[in-house]
């Protein structure tokens, strides 16, 4: 029997990901830039042992249809290729974040059971290494494994395509994201398939790769200098410009919804009013809003006139991926 545990908090992206140059490594088309928060996060533990004949997946408690658990035993048949262990394994996860809303499941949940893996199998992966293997799961999982500001640099091969730290003297430690959540139910399209629909279909997907190299500057600018509004504007014009690339797909589509725009337009508002906040939004409906870790009081009030406090959550800079101990039935 090989037991692990880990566990793993989410990301947003600040600069997104939104493309793959090769699907099965998982190798992005432009770098990205995220901040990992405290809020959402997954744990997960694996045991592989000789007994089992098929692998098992439960997610919250529930036992995983075939196609959940399909996408699992992808990720296993990687972890147990490296390992040179080929046994079958449960797992069990617990996400503390909703499942496929576009608040980051992947990301914390890819990363968890990497960790999990790595843990178990005593597979003793550097960080770089588990980042690589993440990034395999789930492209947004690679930069879990970090804490705060976070690079995924999209490199050309497996071996040059991980997320680094990115030095920025604690400042993330001055930030905040105020969750507005709109729908936190399983979203229509998964970011994988929206991704590469957009990527095959957007007759705007080379502008935003174009651009992205640019924003990628811009944000590194920002956190060096500690520039909050820089940090801001360029987080806010690059997610808009990943939504408008869906808008350009065919067939098209958009993660937002009314409640979306509302959101929107409220922190653009508030902006104009004096307050220092900007938004980003992922693939899904819900918003996230930057702001400065002494403002976020007043912002949050401010939110809570158009939205009620269920649907509000502040998160703060998280840490990177951590080990867990293994409870065994006894
Ligand atoms: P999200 O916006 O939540 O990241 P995605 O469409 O990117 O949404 O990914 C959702 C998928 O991630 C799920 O359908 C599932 O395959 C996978 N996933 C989410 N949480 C976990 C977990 N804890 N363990 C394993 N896989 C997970
Ligand atoms: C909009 O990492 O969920 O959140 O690699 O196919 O699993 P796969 O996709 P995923 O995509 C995340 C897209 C995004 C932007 C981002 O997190 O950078
Ligand atoms: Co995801």
């Amino acid at each position: 029997m090989h037991n692990g545990k880990a566990r793993a908090f989410t990301n947003i992206a600040l600069i997104k990901y939104w493309g793959k140059k090769d699907q099965q490594l998982i190798l992005p088309m432009n770098n990205s830039l995220s901040l990992t928060l405290d809020a959402f996060y997954t744990e997960t533990s694996v045991s592989f042992s000789k007994d089992y004949t098929k692998d098992t997946f439960y997610l919250d408690g529930q036992l995983q249809d075939e196609k959940a658990t399909q996408k699992v035993r992808h990720f296993l048949d990687l972890a147990r290729n490296q390992a040179g262990i080929f046994k079958y394994a449960t797992v069990c996860s617990q996400n503390f974040v909703p499942t496929a809303a576009g608040l980051a499941s992947s990301a914390s949940g890819l990363a968890a059971l990497a960790g999990a893996c790595n843990n178990a199998l005593k597979l003793d992966l550097s960080p770089k290494e588990l980042s690589r293997l993440a990034r395999k799961g789930s492209g947004s999982a690679c930069r879990s494994i970090y804490g705060g500001f976070v690079e995924w640099e999209k490199g050309n091969s497996d071996q040059t395509s991980f997320a680094v730290p990115i030095a920025s003297n604690h400042w993330e430690d001055e930030l905040a994201m105020i969750f507005i959540l709109i729908n936190d139910k399983t979203k229509e399209v998964p970011s994988r398939n929206g991704m590469q629909r957009t990527v095959d279909t957007s007759s705007y997907y080379d502008s935003w790769v174009k651009s992205a190299d640019l924003d990628i500057k811009k944000a590194k600018d920002a956190i060096t200098k500690n520039d909050f509004h820089a940090l801001g504007k360029v987080t806010e014009s690059n997610c808009l410009k990943m939504h408008a690339t869906t808008l350009a797909a065919s067939p098209p589509f958009t993660y937002w919804s009314p409640g979306s725009l509302k959101a929107m337009n409220k922190v653009q508002a508030m902006r104009q009013a004096g307050q220092n906040c900007y938004f980003t939004m992922d693939a899904g409906p819900n918003v996230k809003v930057l702001c400065r870790k002494k403002e976020v009081e007043d912002i949050y009030h401010e939110l809570q006139k158009d939205f009620p406090a269920e649907q509000l959550v502040i998160a703060y800079a998280g840490k990177g991926i951590e080990s867990l101990e293994m409870e065994v039935a006894k």
